[in-house]
C-alpha cells in the first residue's frame, strides 16, 4: 500500500514512496524537467517529473494540466533545500482527477470587490488557507482553555424572543405568526445556565444589523461568552487575560508557518503575557484629551479611532473599565462608589484592532433590574424568565463576550475583518 499523506507531514516520509492528492497552483516546463506546485489544504509542495525522453508519457499528462486542476500524484519525497518547504516529490505516477477550465482568479492581483465576489474560490489561496487554519486553532485554543478551567459549554438559541444588546441592531424575522429576533448575544441564556452549572460558556454565531461599514464590523460574527456565578468584575478580567494569553501562545506554538505566510511580525504577539494594563473610562478619557486627536465629548462611547489612540501607548491588550451607565447595556451592575458608572470592561487589542472583548458584572437585584428594563424602554413581559434568575437564589455574576473575528484579525494582523471568516456577512454583502 502506498500511503496517502498530507503535505504537512512530508518530512516524516523523506525517502519514501507516497501519494499526494490536491490541486495545481502553477506549473512550469523546463524541457526535461517539469515542475508543478501542488496544494492539498495542509500545505504546498513542489513536484517534479524528470525524463530524458521527450515522449515520456507523463509529459503528455502534464501538458493537459491547468491551474486548479485536481490530481493524484505518486512519487518519492526528497529533501531539497531549493524546494519551497525543503522537500519535493519526484513523480512517477500522475493521475488527473478533473481538468479545470481557465480559472477566474489569475495570478495577477485583483481588487477587493472582485475577490469578494469570488470568495468561494479566493478561499483556496495560500494566504486565505493560512488564515482559516489559524482561525480554527484559535477556536480550539479557546475551547481547550475554557474546558480546562471547568466552564461547561451550554449553547444558546439563535432565534430569540427578546433583545439582548439594545433594539437598534435587531434582525427581525417571522416565527409562526409571532416576531422573533436573531440572537445578538448568548449572554442572557448563559446567565440562566450559569445558575444551573456555576461556570459556563456559549459559543456561536450572533447577529447585529449594523449599518456601519468599517473594517471591524460584521453583520454575522461568532462570539464566545463565559458566564460565571458568584464572580465579580475583577474575576472575569483576570479570566480574559489568561484566555487571550493562552490563545496567542497556542498560535505562536503551532502556527509559525502560517504566520510567516501572512508576513505577520510575531514580536508584538510574544509580548501578550499577563498582567495586562487596566484603566477606567475616566482615565482613558484623559489620555484621549491629552492626545489632542479626538473631539469625542466626555460621557460618550469611545469610537474605533478613540480606542486606537488610547491603546497606542500599551503593547498588551488594554482593559478599560467603569464606563458611564448611560452608554452601556441595561443589565450592567452600577458601581457602588459612583452609580453613574457601571462595573464593565472593554478589552482593546493592541496594534489598532479595537475592542475584542466586552463584559460586565450583571445586576443581581430584582427591583433594580426591573427599573433598568423600564428605563431602557424594554418590555418587562418578555424578560420575565430573565427576571426569574433574580427571584430564585440570585447571586452576583459576571461574564464577557470575545469576538472571534476581531481576535483572528488582530492575531493575523489583517487589514480588514472580512478575511477573518470564510463567508463574511457585511452591509450589502450576502453572496456568496
Ligand atoms: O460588546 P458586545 O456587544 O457585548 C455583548 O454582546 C455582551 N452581551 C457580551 C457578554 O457580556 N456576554 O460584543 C462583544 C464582542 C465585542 O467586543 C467584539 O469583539 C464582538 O463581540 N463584536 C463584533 N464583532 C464583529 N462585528 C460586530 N458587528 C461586532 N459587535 C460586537
Ligand atoms: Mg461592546
Amino acid at each position: 500500500m502506498i500511503p496517502w499523506i498530507s503535505i504537512r507531514d512530508a518530512a516524516a516520509y523523506a525517502g519514501r514512496h507516497v501519494e499526494l492528492r490536491g490541486w495545481i497552483i502553477n506549473q512550469r516546463d523546463s524541457g526535461r524537467i517539469k515542475f508543478m506546485l501542488i496544494r492539498d489544504g495542509s500545505g504546498t509542495m513542489q513536484a517534479t517529473i524528470w525524463s530524458k525522453d521527450p515522449d515520456f508519457p507523463l509529459f503528455q499528462t502534464f501538458a493537459r494540466l491547468t491551474q486548479e486542476s485536481s490530481l493524484k500524484v505518486r512519487g518519492t519525497i526528497q529533501a531539497d533545500p531549493r524546494a519551497p518547504g525543503g522537500f519535493e516529490l519526484q513523480v512517477d505516477h500522475l493521475e488527473p482527477v478533473h481538468i479545470a477550465p481557465e480559472y477566474p482568479i489569475a495570478r495577477k492581483s485583483h481588487g477587493t470587490a472582485f475577490l469578494m465576489k469570488h470568495r468561494h474560490l479566493w478561499l483556496r489561496s495560500q494566504r486565505q488557507t493560512a488564515i482559516l487554519r489559524i482561525r480554527a486553532a484559535i477556536i480550539r485554543a479557546i475551547r481547550d482553555f475554557m474546558d480546562s478551567r471547568g466552564f461547561v459549554l451550554t449553547d444558546a438559541p439563535i432565534l430569540t424572543g427578546n433583545a439582548a444588546e439594545g433594539t437598534t441592531t435587531l434582525f427581525e424575522t417571522k416565527y409562526f405568526g409571532e416576531s422573533a429576533y436573531l440572537s445578538q448575544s448568548g449572554q442572557l441564556y448563559a446567565e440562566a445556565t450559569a445558575m444551573a452549572l456555576g461556570k459556563v460558556y456559549t459559543f456561536g454565531p450572533t447577529f447585529r444589523a449594523e449599518k456601519s461599514k468599517t473594517r471591524r464590523h460584521l453583520i454575522e460574527f461568532w462570539m464566545m461568552e463565559p458566564e460565571w456565578a458568584f464572580a465579580e468584575l475583577s474575576d472575569v478580567i483576570d479570566l480574559s487575560e489568561h484566555l487571550l494569553a493562552a490563545v496567542v501562545a497556542r498560535v505562536l506554538d503551532k502556527h509559525r508557518e502560517d504566520l510567516k505566510i501572512l508576513e505577520r511580525d510575531t514580536a508584538p504577539l510574544e509580548k501578550i503575557v499577563p498582567p495586562f494594563p487596566r484603566i477606567t473610562y475616566d482615565e482613558a478619557f484623559e489620555l484621549l484629551k491629552a492626545s489632542g486627536e479626538s473631539d469625542t465629548p466626555y460621557g460618550e462611547d469611545l469610537g474605533g479611532t478613540d480606542e486606537t489612540i488610547v491603546s497606542k501607548s500599551f503593547d498588551r491588550p488594554l482593559a478599560i473599565t467603569h464606563y458611564p451607565a448611560d452608554i452601556k447595556a441595561f443589565y450592567m451592575q452600577p458601581d457602588a462608589a459612583d452609580p453613574k458608572k457601571v462595573l464593565c470592561v472593554d478589552v482593546i487589542a493592541p496594534e489598532g484592532y479595537g475592542e475584542i472583548i466586552g463584559g460586565s458584572q450583571r445586576i443581581h437585584d430584582l427591583e433594580l433590574l426591573e427599573q433598568k428594563i423600564r428605563e431602557h424602554g424594554l418590555s418587562e413581559e418578555v424578560f420575565q424568565w430573565y427576571l426569574d434568575l433574580r427571584r430564585f437564589g440570585s447571586v452576583p455574576h459576571s461574564g464577557f463576550g470575545l469576538g472571534i473575528e476581531r481576535t483572528v484579525a488582530w492575531i493575523c494582523k489583517l487589514p480588514h475583518i472580512r478575511e477573518s471568516i470564510p463567508f463574511p456577512r457585511m452591509l450589502y454583502n450576502l453572496y456568496p
